[in-house]
């Protein structure tokens, strides 16, 4: 088991007790992005590059998959199976974990979006997902993804496998763990370079990475509000009900005498737009801002629409002209190339 050890940081987070298999080079950079700082008026954007991480291609999944893959080989599981949308960044990373640790992996991917074209069936996270070894399962969009890998899980160790189900985003308990560690890691940095951040800025999918970082920041006694959230797969209600939960649960297996009530998950439905994974026009002209301002690549469905949400909120003077803002920067360029035609 890997632990990584923080003894010299104001902001320790011991998770030895957990189960961890090493993803991640260390820790990722925070940096600034004066450019795009001076376009939106002076708001001071800093981005965190969870999207330079090396393996398969990169990305934020690969904080949870350490302790995901962790839980699984201390069980003793040869295979993992896990569940997504046909262009999921966590299939195409679970896949890239699997194959550096040696594992079997089979993805069941359904077509949540509706999009039946050919660079959104199969390139981008696809096309990868074949690269890395994967099986994947092609479902509807209507078919219940992990009712579907369990079966084949139990049809796998009917053959003698050893199965481990990871369920949709790694957002279970001990995948939120990943971005626990993670708001220690933020704030251990923010205290080193001297900074202090108003708000930090990400997208909500399955929830997992803002129940984490609610649980960290809870962990260390500070308010998971500092959290400003944007919800890409559900609607904001049902989301703030999943993160609450998961937050709540990951919480119990760092600190179980804290609490996060409801209050700190602070979610903003302003950017869903018609869906999970259809374009809005603030999400191109947020992936174009970016790219054109700090030569930085955004993901379409995830970073694209809650850096959207960003720029509104400092075009809105929510986020005030002075203030430090942290975007974390998730990964997921692989899906560009599955959506040519929103640019
Ligand atoms: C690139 C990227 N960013 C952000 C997220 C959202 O993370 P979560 O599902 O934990 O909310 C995902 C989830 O799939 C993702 O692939």
């Amino acid at each position: 088991m890997t632990t990584v050890t923080n003894a010299v940081s104001p902001y320790p987070l011991d998770l030895s007790r957990h189960a961890r298999r090493a993803l991640l080079e260390g820790p990722t950079p925070i940096q600034p992005l004066p450019r795009l700082s001076q376009e939106l008026g002076g708001v001071n954007v800093y981005v965190k590059r969870d999207d330079l991480t090396g393996l398969g291609g990169g990305g934020s999944k690969l904080r949870k998959l350490e302790f995901l893959v962790g839980e699984a080989l201390a069980a003793g599981a040869d295979t993992i199976v896990t569940v997504g949308a046909r262009q999921s960044n966590h299939a195409r990373l679970t896949a890239a974990a699997a194959a550096q640790v040696g594992m079997q992996c089979e993805l069941v991917l359904t077509r949540a979006v509706p999009r039946d074209d050919f660079e959104y069936l199969e390139n981008g996270n696809v096309l990868l997902d074949d690269l890395l070894g994967a099986r994947v399962h092609d479902l509807p969009g209507t078919a219940n993804a992990l009712e579907f890998a369990q079966a084949r899980a139990d049809e796998l160790r009917a053959q003698g496998r050893k199965v481990y189900v990871c369920p949709l985003g790694g957002s279970s308990p001990v995948g939120c763990l990943g971005y626990a560690a993670c708001a220690a890691e933020i704030m251990t940095q923010a205290h080193a370079q001297g900074l202090s951040f108003a708000r930090i800025v990400v997208p909500n999918g399955s929830g997992g990475m803002h129940a984490g970082l609610a649980a960290g920041l809870a962990a260390l006694g500070i308010d998971p509000s500092l959290v400003l959230a944007y919800n890409v797969l559900a609607k904001a209600e049902q989301a703030h009900a999943t993160t609450l939960e998961k937050a709540c649960a990951t919480l119990e297996l760092i600190d179980p005498a804290r609490r996060i009530d409801g209050a700190s998950i602070v979610i903003d439905a302003a950017q869903l737009g018609d869906g999970y994974g259809i374009p809005t026009d603030a999400m191109c002209e947020a992936v174009r801002l970016m790219a054109s301002k700090e030569g930085l690549l955004l993901d379409p469905v995830y970073g694209g629409k809650a850096f959207a949400g960003l720029v509104q909120a400092a075009r809105s003077g929510r986020l005030a002209r002075g203030e430090n803002v942290l975007f974390i920067m998730t990964g997921g360029l692989p899906g560009l190339f599955a959506y040519r035609s929103a640019f």
